[in-house]
C-alpha cells in the first residue's frame, strides 16, 4: 500500500488531517513515527512557504512522500495578524488560550471583526515540491469564547456562513467546511494521481 507521510507533530491537526484524507487508500504516518527527525524552524513570510519547508524537508528525511500543512488567522481590523506567526502570537512558548486571549484583548471593542482562516497544504519528494494548494474560509471573531471542542482559535471564530463557533461543532461538522477541508480537496486529485502511477 503507498505510504503517505502527514509531515506534523501537532496531533490536533493530524488527527483532522486523517479524518479528511481516510477516503483514499493510504498507509498514513505522522512524524511522531520518526523521533529522531530534526524539526523544520518555520521561519518563512507565507503559510505556503512554510508549508513547503516542512514538507520537502521531512521527505528528504525519511524518503516518503510527504504532506505537510501551515495555518494562520487572517483578521482584517489587526492588518492580516496573526497571519504566519498565529502559532505564536502571545510568545514563543504560549498556549492555545493565551494566543485567544490576546486576540480577543485586541478587538475589544473593534466593529469589524472580519478574518480568514487560510490553510496551505504541501506535497513533495525528497527531490522537490510536487505541488500546493490553499483552502481559505471567511468569517468573524467572535467578542468571546463559544464552545469546547477543537483547537486553537477554534472557539472565537465563526463562519459567515454558520451561528456556531469551530468549537461549538463536531469533528464532522468543521471538517465539511474548514479551511483545512478545501485545501486537503484541492490537493486530493494529486495524491490520487501519484498513488495511480505508485
Ligand atoms: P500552524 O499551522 O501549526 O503553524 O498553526 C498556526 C496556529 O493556528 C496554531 O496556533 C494553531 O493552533 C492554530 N490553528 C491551526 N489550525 C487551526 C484550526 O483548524 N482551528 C483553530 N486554530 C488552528
Amino acid at each position: 500500500m503507498f505510504t503517505l507521510l502527514l509531515a506534523s507533530h501537532n496531533q490536533d491537526k493530524a488527527k483532522e488531517l486523517k479524518a479528511l484524507i481516510q477516503g483514499i487508500n493510504v498507509h498514513l504516518l505522522t512524524l511522531n513515527d520518526f523521533p529522531d527527525i530534526v524539526s523544520t524552524s518555520e521561519d518563512q513570510d507565507t503559510i505556503c512557504a512554510n508549508a513547503m519547508k516542512k514538507a520537502f524537508e521531512a521527505s528528504q528525511q525519511t524518503g516518503l512522500i510527504s504532506l505537510a500543512d501551515d495555518t494562520g488567522l487572517f483578521i482584517k481590523a489587526l492588518n492580516g495578524e496573526p497571519g504566519v506567526y498565529s502559532s505564536r502570537f502571545a510568545g514563543e512558548q504560549c498556549s492555545y488560550k493565551d494566543n485567544r486571549i490576546k486576540v480577543l484583548e485586541l478587538m475589544k471593542g473593534i466593529q469589524n471583526r472580519y478574518a480568514e482562516f487560510r490553510t496551505c497544504v504541501a506535497l513533495s519528494a525528497p527531490d522537490g515540491i510536487i505541488s500546493y494548494k490553499e483552502g481559505i474560509l471567511e468569517g468573524y471573531i467572535t467578542t468571546e469564547e463559544y464552545g469546547t471542542n477543537g483547537f486553537g482559535y477554534d472557539s472565537i471564530f465563526m463562519p459567515l456562513t454558520s451561528s456556531k463557533t469551530y468549537a461549538e461543532m463536531t469533528d464532522i461538522e468543521k471538517n465539511a467546511i474548514s479551511h483545512r477541508a478545501k485545501a486537503i480537496e484541492a490537493i486530493l486529485p494529486i495524491i490520487r494521481e501519484i498513488i495511480a502511477l505508485s
